[in-house]
């Protein structure tokens, strides 16, 4: 049974039409838009794949390369691929599960396969996938023959609202995440919900925590919307899946929207990012980027605290969405110290060649935007101090 969600979504006249009546129809295709500069067609529904070799017809490719990981293909790529390939040439590829496929070997060794398999001009690349395989697959597209068409088919929340929501193709350097891209807009994307059934609890929870994200810095009415829905075992019907997927989607559009270069107002979207990448380059591995960004979110909110942006209150509520409704409550990883998070956070800097720079709150649903510029250099030193404290005592919980 869904849960009632109508209460906390009011059409707001200029505002987001989330849906809090969305039904699930089975076979059913909607389409939006990614919003982005170079905006792709972006399919969604549930169970949906009877449709996928019709929208494949309006093109014209030689061959299809379908690349997947091995459990993937068994689960449902492999009834997508039978479909595409009892009427196209299509050649199966896997690649390595999760982070590891985002490799520069495992870029090479795609790129070079490519090429040894025949690909040309006119192939297709199809990434069937997390964000993980989105992403190698699509910076291969981006490379070969100086760049190839591309479609997204992703089966994870992160996959679904989020990363398919950007153009951006990378794969992780030496010293830090995503360090070598580009952006490369896939041909269109195809989001079918029915996916995320078998998606494990951790991965689902760092594919909704961007959710969270969004609605702290640019719409508190969502907050309250995922107050009322979330649960922190990540246990919902697949009709709720469909209704948080499709709302976190608009969530993100939104944001695109009013900057679809994604480098003034969009930069929002870094929220806790800039704490988190530090956070998850130092795990290797063991955290998912989603915990990374769980913490750096609430570090970023402490922060902001710090510097008489935000009240306790407002703290409190990083902490309750994330924790309590979430169920993102690991204590931070013991092995991290303030010394080692700060030299992660400046080594990843390099990027923006500047002092450390944080997104931060002014509000819950807007961030502070002193000068015209969302991103916020702080002292190292009151940053160094937000960090220690943090580490030393996790949460302090408001009373009342
Ligand atoms: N381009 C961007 O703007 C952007 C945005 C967000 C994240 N990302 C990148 O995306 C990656 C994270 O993506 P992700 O969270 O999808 O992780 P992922 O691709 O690693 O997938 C998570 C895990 O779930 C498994 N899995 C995937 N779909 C499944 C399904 N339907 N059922 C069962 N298991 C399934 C995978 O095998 C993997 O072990 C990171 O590398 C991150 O940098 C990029």
């Amino acid at each position: 049974m869904s849960r009632t969600i109508s209460a906390k979504l009011p059409i707001k006249e200029g505002g987001i039409n989330y849906s809090s009546s969305l039904k699930l129809e089975q076979g059913k295709v909607i389409q939006l838009s990614t919003e982005l500069e170079k905006a792709s067609p972006f399919y969604f529904g549930y169970d949906i794949q009877d449709k996928f070799v019709s929208e494949l017809e309006k093109y014209t490719f030689d061959k299809i390369f379908f690349f997947t990981e091995p459990h993937l293909f068994e689960f449902y790529g492999k009834e997508l691929y039978e479909k595409i390939s009892s009427k196209f040439p299509c050649v199966i590829e896997f690649v390595p599960p999760g982070e590891k496929c985002k490799y520069f070997s495992v870029l090479e060794e795609t790129c070079e396969n490519l090429i040894a398999k025949g690909a040309s001009k006119k192939s297709i690349l199809l990434a069937f996938g997390g964000g993980t395989v989105g992403n190698v697959v699509g910076l291969a597209a981006g490379m070969v023959y100086r760049g190839i068409r591309f479609i997204e088919v992703p089966t994870t929340m992160t996959g679904q609202t989020d990363s398919t929501l950007s153009n951006k193709q990378a794969v992780n350097g030496k010293t830090g995440k995503n360090h070598f891209g580009l952006y490369h807009a896939p041909i269109f994307i195809w989001v079918d919900t029915k996916y995320l059934k078998t998606e494990p609890a951790f991965s689902k929870r760092s594919g909704i925590i961007e959710g969270i994200k969004n609605g702290f810095i640019s719409d508190h009415t969502f907050l309250d919307y995922l107050a009322e829905v979330l649960n922190p075992d990540v246990k919902f019907t697949d009709e709720e899946l469909y209704q948080l997927a499709y709302n976190i989607i608009l969530s993100k559009l939104e944001i695109i929207k009013q900057d679809p270069s994604e480098k003034h107002y969009g930069i929002i979207l870094e929220y806790g990012h800039t704490f988190g990448h530090g956070i998850e380059w130092l795990e290797q591995g063991k955290i998912s980027h989603g915990e990374a960004v769980s913490f750096g979110m609430k570090i970023a909110a402490e922060l902001g605290k710090e510097l008489g942006l935000i009240s306790p209150e407002d703290v409190e509520r990083h902490y309750y969405l994330i924790e309590d409704k979430l169920g993102f409550k690991n204590p931070f990883p013991a092995e991290i110290t303030t010394e080692t998070l700060m030299d992660a956070m400046i080594a990843d800097n390099k990027k923006t060649g500047r002092e450390l720079r944080f997104v931060l709150l002014d509000k819950i649903g807007q961030c502070y935007n002193p000068e015209g510029d969302f991103l916020v250099t702080v002292d190292q030193e009151l940053v160094k101090k937000v960090v220690e404290n943090f580490i030393q005592r996790p949460r302090q919980k408001i009373k009342g």
